[in-house]
């Protein structure tokens, strides 16, 4: 597969190289912007699409490939945008249309894609289909569109089955019918404000059909797939019976989620997508229980690429991940799909927390641990990450070390699961606390009107200002790495690597000139060299035969 990356952007030049360039995605670094905490521009305290159209040269400078920006439609904002009113509007509070469309030129222009983030398993309970749904009553072919259903019991009073919410609580909510009476019962697996979708009506498919073609129309370069896994309920919607849900989630096939079905609809999405030119991609969120399972998303009629949780979810131990990035690589390679790997999102603590805290706590971690050991540890997975095979996620803010924010008051808190409690998340608004641009200054730059969620006081020393031009700082590195991977195409690019002996606890492999090693342990470990070296994550000693690779530190090294 061809690998070249985009060439560095010139204008017009960067235009042409992002409507040609073939394969783009197989090695692309993809950096997520969540738009409501990157950059605000009008100073209402959230940011907006403005705010990131004016931080995209940053991105360029940065060195990804393209950008996945997180929900931006019309929305009540239940679930923070995850719950869309109107899938061809903009929301007010990040602008309107005509600036969806100047930050798709502009980045194009800038030699960056853009993703977008679709959300078909749900829509929001203000969209008008569901709002109709609910004054026509029982009946109403609107109603068809979702899952309603009569309620169990004598009156009806009890949910249609068991199933629970992600967020907590029942997944299903019973309704007052136009008449006032208490009526039928609607099926939501997140929020209540979020209905389900009822995917086996085809007015769903032929509307988001639509949909998808209206934003590729706008030019965008590809779609992120929310909650991909869930569209296809099974038949008859069952029980779960004697089962522990939270247990289950992640590690087996729901009833509700992982099912077979849902393969048809991103078959027929693909055929859409493969009639525009550029190249265009999809990426599925898709938590399934194995990665051998997330690959049959990513076949070559479905979908492009799938998040790798499973690498999410590793804690930082050499024997752990070697075997996640083996079956990773096994699992992609015979589907010919990219492995992807991921490290942090808008839904899981930030990796510089989760490695501060010992390992088997998953990925919702409320306390901050030893935060130097935890930076020293993300830089260096960091290291590793971009030194594998495929394609790599950054979300905003982990180019700067930037922590979660563990000690949120509670009046400020927003996340839907923090309030209906029991939920499997709940603390998510930790991670997405609006990022310091400068060190001092109202909102340290994110905008002059305050921060939607309160920001740390040491968070100017942790701004783009504040570590730009040290050579120490975790921006650097992260731009040195991007600059790496740009110069030499090679090291995100293919599908295998080569293990090589490495003592306990440290990892090492090569890829073509490229060697990586990455000591996971807590004590320095010695390694003979197998070349330059071109890059650490922490200081090493290096003389002409050996490298001496001190606790949680990552190198790279060229043989060339
Ligand atoms: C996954 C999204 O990443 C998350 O933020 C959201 O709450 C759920 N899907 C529901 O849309």
């Amino acid at each position: 597969m061809s690998q070249q990356h985009l060439a560095a952007p010139a204008d017009e030049t960067a235009v042409a190289t992002v409507a040609q360039h073939r394969d783009w995605w197989r090695g692309a670094v993809i950096y997520q912007v969540y738009p409501r905490s990157f950059a605000d521009s009008n100073g209402d305290g959230m940011g907006d699409l403005e705010g990131v159209r004016a931080r995209l040269p940053y991105l360029r400078d940065l060195g990804v490939d393209a950008v996945w920006l997180s929900p931006f439609y019309a929305s009540p904002q239940a679930d923070a945008g995850y719950d869309v009113a109107d899938y061809r509007a903009v929301d007010p509070m990040f602008g309107n249309l005509l600036d969806a469309d100047a930050l798709i030129r502009d980045a194009h222009g800038l030699g960056l894609r853009i993703i977008v983030d679709l959300v078909p398993n749900h829509s929001s309970d203000q969209h008008e289909w569901f709002k109709r749904a609910l004054a026509e009553g029982p009946g109403s072919p609107l109603r068809e569109r979702y899952h309603f259903r009569p309620g169990k019991g004598k009156n009806g009073e009890l949910p249609p089955n068991d199933w629970e919410s992600i967020f907590g609580g029942p997944a299903w909510t019973r309704v007052t019918e136009p008449d006032g009476t208490p009526g039928e019962w609607y099926l939501h697996l997140f929020a209540p404000e979020q209905p389900d979708f009822n995917w086996e009506h085809p007015a769903v498919g032929d509307e988001f059909r639509s949909i998808l073609r209206f934003w590729l129309d706008m030019g965008v370069d590809g779609f992120r797939i929310d909650v991909a896994h869930g569209l296809v309920k099974a038949e008859g919607l069952p029980d779960l019976g004697d089962h522990d849900q939270l247990k289950l989630l992640g590690n087996d096939v729901m009833p509700f989620f992982d099912q077979d079905g849902v393969h048809e609809v991103y078959r027929q999405w693909r055929t859409v997508l493969d009639e525009y030119a550029g190249d265009r991609i999809f990426v599925a969120e898709a938590w399934t229980p194995t990665v051998e399972r997330t690959a049959h998303y990513v076949r070559p009629d479905e979908l492009h690429q799938a998040f790798n949780f499973q690498y999410l979810s590793t804690d930082w131990d050499a024997d752990e991940l070697r075997v996640v990035i083996d079956r990773t690589l096994d699992a992609m390679r015979p589907v010919g799909a990219p492995a992807t790997w991921v490290l942090s999102n808008h839904d899981v603590t930030r990796h510089a927390t989760r490695f501060a805290n010992p390992p088997g706590l998953g990925t919702q971690i409320r306390t901050e641990g030893d935060r130097a050991l935890g930076l020293r540890r993300a830089r260096a997975a960091t290291l590793l990450m971009l030194a594998l095979p495929g394609s790599a996620y950054l979300y905003q803010g982990e180019e700067l070390g930037l922590p979660d924010v563990v000690d949120l008051p509670d009046e400020v808190r927003q996340d839907p699961a923090y309030f209906r409690g029991a939920g499997q998340d709940g603390f998510r608004d930790g991670c997405r606390v609006p990022i310091p641009w400068t060190r001092t200054g109202s909102s340290y730059g994110f905008g002059t009107g305050g921060s939607w969620l309160p920001q740390p006081a040491n968070w100017g020393e942790l701004s783009v200002e504040a570590q730009t031009g040290d050579p120490h700082s975790t921006l650097e590195l992260y731009r040195a790495a991007l600059a790496a991977r740009r110069e030499h195409p090679s090291l995100g690019a293919g599908e295998s690597l080569e293990w090589l002996p490495a003592p306990d606890g440290v990892l090492s492999f090569r890829r073509g000139e490229f060697v990586c090693a990455a000591n996971t342990t807590t004590t320095p470990v010695t390694v003979p060299s197998p070349g330059r070296v071109l890059l650490t994550s922490g200081e090493v000693t290096a003389t002409g035969t050996e490298t001496t690779l001190p606790a949680d530190t990552t190198v790279w090294w060229t043989t060339a």
